[in-house]
């Protein structure tokens, strides 16, 4: 069978990637929207972008409104100040949270709406031109269809997907990333792995997905301790965008599958960030598939050296979900007890997240069937884990 395969219209990827796409960018417009978050301002990031405008004669309006979970709400004051200045495309410089803010905006743009009703449906007209800027080396924002937007009213970060949300540009500068701290180092990059091995066994895999996913592991594994431990660390900070970016093709073009399933509803609802509540869910996750993915998982094991492939199926399978977990205790990654959360309310709010998780849709592209009550006993088994810490 074959399959339409999705990559951003331009990449620019490397140091000095924001220099080099300079001739190209002067292309896309007159006047930018430049949608980011505080700390880009902060961090001089937003002065290296618009002094670069500068250079190109490229106007451009600042909205940076966006926190942590874009909702509905920023994306409409976003439209409104595209307009209000006059702007004819747009820059997102930040996480994931301020790209897929940026692509939102794009949306509303040249589709008249509310963002909320374009979620599972299609969009119908192109969006202006689009340039996604990553800081963070994690969801992959920059080379997907997705955006992901909290429905302030419901508490349900809802997805907006389709091919038009592709970036026209993307620009990788690994140096943005240098000044990512720990904790959010430690998320963004179990982050790019769970979309790396979710794409790898998702029923929607392909061979180029394929491909992504398992030079995206390999990479991750190998660096993302660097990465971590010396932030500085040029080398691991490159190999963990360019790894980020591979994941985030995978998916792309594959899918998430349970881990990204439940980890929305924990978002949503708890508000603990995107890769943090991923990387919680990933071992039980990966722990429950295994029995039907076990080849996959076993291939997986053989990339990142915790196997042969003469190996058993089985055993492979089980020393892959073993290298997760080591890697992921190695880093710190936090349990669910760490994120001030009342263990009730966590109880009460579970049949709804269950819910939720499964109408996403994500559940469904794993090899295994996932049921309710499966949902259920992972979110539990989070608790579990808290104690046992
Ligand atoms: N569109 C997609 O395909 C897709 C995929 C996965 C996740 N997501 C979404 O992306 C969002 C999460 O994005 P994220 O994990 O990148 O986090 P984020 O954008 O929310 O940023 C997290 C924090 O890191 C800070 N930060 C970002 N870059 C920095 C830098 N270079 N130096 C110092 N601090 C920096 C931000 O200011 C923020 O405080 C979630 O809303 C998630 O649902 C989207
Ligand atoms: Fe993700």
């Amino acid at each position: 069978m074959a399959n339409m395969f999705l990559m951003p219209g331009m990449v620019f990827i490397g140091e000095d990637a924001l220099e080099s796409s300079r001739e190209e960018l002067k292309k896309l417009g007159r006047k930018a929207l430049i949608v980011t978050d505080r700390m880009m301002g902060e961090l001089d990031n937003v002065r290296r972008l618009t002094d670069l405008l500068d250079r190109i004669g490229i106007r451009y309006g600042i909205y940076d409104g966006i926190n942590t979970e874009p909702t509905d709400s920023m994306v409409e004051e976003g439209l409104r100040i595209y307009r209000e200045e006059g702007c004819d495309f747009l820059i997102g410089l930040g996480g994931g949270s301020p790209l897929d803010a940026m692509k939102a905006i794009g949306v509303l743009v040249t589709n008249p709406g509310d963002i909320m009703d374009f979620c599972g449906k299609p969009v119908i007209q192109e969006l202006p031109p689009t340039v996604c800027i990553p800081t963070t080396a994690g969801t992959g924002s920059e080379t997907t269809k997705s955006s992901v937007i909290t429905n302030q009213k419901t508490s349900v970060k809802m997805l907006v997907s389709d091919p038009k949300l592709m970036a026209t540009m993307a620009i990788v500068d690994p140096l943005f990333t240098i000044t990512v701290p720990k904790d959010v180092t430690v998320a963004t990059g179990i982050d790019a792995l769970t979309h790396a091995i979710e794409a790898y066994t998702s029923k929607k895999a392909c061979q180029l997905s394929d491909t992504q996913s398992i030079s995206s592991v390999r990479r991750i594994f190998a660096n993302i301790r660097t990465a971590c431990i010396n932030g500085s660390d040029k080398k691991a900070r490159s190999q963990m965008a360019i790894a980020s970016f591979e994941a985030g093709i995978a998916f792309n073009n594959s899918s998430v599958t349970l881990v990204h399933g439940m980890s929305r509803p924990i978002g949503a609802m708890f508000h603990v960030p995107h890769g943090a509540s991923n990387a919680m869910l990933l071992v039980r996750s990966l722990d429950f598939i295994r029995p039907e993915a076990a080849a996959r998982l076993h291939d997986l094991a053989v990339a990142i050296g915790a196997a042969k492939p003469g190996d058993g199926i089985q055993e492979g399978a089980a020393a892959f979900v073993e290298e997760t977990r080591r890697l992921l205790s190695s880093i710190g990654v936090k349990g669910i007890h760490e994120f001030n959360i009342d263990q009730d309310a966590f109880y009460r709010a579970m049949d709804k997240m269950a819910e939720d998780a499964l109408a996403s849709g994500s559940p469904g592209n794993s090899r295994r069937e996932v049921r309710k009550e499966d949902i259920i006993d992972i979110y539990k088994g989070l608790w579990q884990d808290a104690l046992a810490s």
